[in-house]
């Protein structure tokens, strides 16, 4: 076939899309988000399905969904459309770029208000105002700081600004550079914190709440958000690593990149949870306190520790940037869709769904305060309504849907030779056995664990 490229422009080599990607990929998910749900569902057990599901459902999905990208090279709405067409099956499959859009915009919604919170602590650690505290005393900075509405609004909006401000200009060329900086800095900070979470006299317990897996506290629930979470992690199911395997130049491999890349956000949410328990047990503190997990443990570290206030700001500081790496990477598929088939420039584009997100941030950001209400799901206990009821839906059951979906597109909609040509890694061996797992495995399991997890089987 004739080669298509995309509108919107090119990675500049392979390695520039591994960073972009990466930079997708880790993000609150792996430093905020990881070590709570870990913590909320008993630890070692479900860090096991959560490595399970990365290896089984997540790396052949991410490998189906950068291949379809890179075929299609546009907005996955318009691409699933095309692709659709070129193998002479119904337009419906573009519905696929539909939910991953509204997906995108969810997540975004409520994802910006965390790392509101995130750049509040850049402050707080740079003022000096968190050194020395206990973790009573670190804890009632982090109730004070989401009880209030004003606050929050105020670094949700500014963080929104910072989103839209890259997208408006195009994505590829300041994100390459920043990525390549600044994700080793992120790296190379936590492991300083690792030292200090060695020396703190909670690596045993927090080692063993890790990595002991005690099967017998699995519960459904926690099975499907381990899933879920596989997917949130690698950016996966909602057509942001679709977009940017659009950029993709056509000689790269798709298979040994998403290795790369899923490698790197395993590696990165591993230490951040080594860093994170530690801390926790050496102060007495409540594994499973929920979203404001980090923000109740980390300053206990910085406060106590040789440099702490330096250390403690460019954490945070670089936490926003991992955030912001991701944010951008979850509206870009709406932002290329808008400009492809409404004419509009990018910054209109931009300006029209960063306002749309921000205005639906307004209720995650109350969900810590006046509008916070508690359910129960699947055996877990919620306590804050619309920001839970979002991270819900989308997680466990948006994201997975769209990345089943993909994993069929892939392997029985699409023609297997396009496919073999796609992915150019020959018929082998290492071919054969994607196909099979996204063809066979991962639509079985992921199935299963729905079905399980609703209670269904
Ligand atoms: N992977 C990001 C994180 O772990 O923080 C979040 C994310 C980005 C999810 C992009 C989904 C997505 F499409």
């Amino acid at each position: 076939m004739t080669e298509r490229t995309s509108m919107h422009g090119q990675w500049s080599s392979r390695l520039a899309f591994i960073l972009a990607a990466t930079g997708s990929a880790v993000g609150l998910g792996n430093i905020w988000k990881f070590p709570y749900i870990t913590g909320e569902y008993g630890g070692g057990a479900f860090v096991l399905v959560y490595l399970a599901c990365v290896v089984a459902i997540g790396l052949p999905v991410m490998i189906a969904e950068v291949l379809i990208g890179r075929r299609g090279r546009q907005s996955p709405i318009n691409t699933m459309r095309c692709l659709a067409k070129e193998a002479g099956r119904s337009r419906v499959w573009s519905l696929l770029g539909w939910t991953g859009v509204l997906a995108g915009f969810l997540i975004l919604s409520y994802y910006s208000v965390i790392a509101g919170w995130a750049m509040a602590y850049v402050f707080k650690a740079g003022s000096g105002v968190l050194q020395g505290l206990d973790g009573a005393a670190v804890g009632s900075v982090f109730s004070a700081l989401v009880s209030d509405p004003v606050q929050l609004v105020f670094w949700h909006s500014l963080f929104m600004l910072m989103t839209g401000l890259v997208i408006a200009r195009g994505v590829q060329s300041g994100l390459e550079r920043a990525v390549r900086v600044l994700m080793p800095a992120l790296f190379a900070l936590l492991l300083v914190l690792l030292g200090y979470a060695l020396t703190s006299g909670g690596v045993a317990r927090g080692f063993d709440f890790l990595f002991s897996p005690d099967l017998s506290k699995l519960s459904t629930g926690a099975i499907l958000t381990a899933m879920g979470h596989a997917f949130f992690t690698l950016s996966l199911g909602m057509g942001a690593i679709m977009m940017y395997g659009s950029y993709l130049p056509q000689d790269a491999s798709i298979a040994k990149t998403s290795l790369v890349i899923a490698g790197l956000d395993t590696l990165v949410a591993l230490l951040a949870g080594m860093v994170i328990f530690p801390i926790v047990f050496a102060n007495g503190l409540e594994p499973g306190a929920g979203p404001g997990l980090i923000f109740q443990t980390l300053p206990i570290a910085f406060g106590q520790m040789p440099w702490g206030g330096f250390f403690g700001t460019l954490f945070f500081l670089l936490l926003v940037f991992a955030a912001w790496s991701s944010a951008i990477s979850l509206i870009e598929p709406a932002v290329a869709w808008l400009v492809e088939n409404h004419d509009m420039g990018r910054a209109r584009a931009t300006l029209l769904v960063a306002l749309s997100t921000w205005f639906l941030g307004l209720a995650s950001v109350l969900s810590f305060s006046d509008w916070a209400f508690d359910f129960s799901f699947l055996g877990a206990q919620k306590e804050n309504g619309i920001f839970d009821i979002l991270d819900l839906l989308t997680s466990n059951f948006m994201l997975p849907l769209g990345g089943l979906a993909m994993a069929l597109f892939a392997t029985w909609v699409m023609r297997r030779a396009d496919v073999v040509e796609e992915l150019a890694m020959g018929d082998g061996a290492g071919f054969r056995g994607w196909y099979y797992l996204a063809r066979y495995v991962t639509p079985v399991g992921l199935v299963f664990i729905f079905l399980n997890g609703l209670g269904l089987l």
